[in-house]
């Protein structure tokens, strides 16, 4: 969960953000655990991953050991933020991103992916406060 190495031993594919968990606490990892394994177990193999070379051969170089670093703690408002920002993944969906998924350098936060289901597209809306880096509608739309 925040190395990236799967129970049976493989790399994990990093759409599951570990990266942005590998500053979760022990304490942190163990509490998920434990909230988990409160679900009823269901059988349901859906085999194993299979990712084509040479997207495989580049995912090896992701996972990385943890290096916890604390939480900030709630005397620091902004610094606590950003921690649980960075752990909650909120990037992974507000950054705006380039055609090829990569965040673009200076729209941190600034917003634009967006989600299409049948009824319509959902934009993650710029977070900044920064107007002229709003790069896209931010309403829903159907
Ligand atoms: C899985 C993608 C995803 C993640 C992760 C995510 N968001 Fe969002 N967020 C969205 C989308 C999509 C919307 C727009 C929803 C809508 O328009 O109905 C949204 C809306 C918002 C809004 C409302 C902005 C407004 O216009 O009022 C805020 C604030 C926000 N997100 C903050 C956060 C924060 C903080 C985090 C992390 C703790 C986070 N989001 C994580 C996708 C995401």
């Amino acid at each position: 969960m925040r190395e990236g190495i799967a129970h049976d031993g493989h790399v994990m594919f990093p759409m599951m953000p570990y990266t942005s968990y590998a500053n979760l606490s022990d304490e942190d990892a163990l509490d998920i655990i434990a909230y988990v394994r409160t679900f009823k177990p269901i059988k349901n193999d859906p085999g194993p991953t299979k990712i084509d070379f040479p997207v495989s051969m580049f995912i090896r170089a992701v996972p990385k050991p943890v290096e916890k670093s604390p939480p900030p703690e709630p005397t620091e408002p902004v610094a606590r933020g950003l921690w649980i920002m960075a752990n909650a993944s909120c990037a992974e969906c507000h950054d705006t991103i380039d055609d090829k998924h990569q965040p673009i350098p200076g729209k941190h936060l600034a917003g634009g992916q967006h989600f299409t289901f049948s009824k319509g597209v959902v934009y993650a809306p710029n977070l900044t406060s920064t107007r002229r880096r709003a790069s896209v509608p931010t309403r829903t739309k159907n």
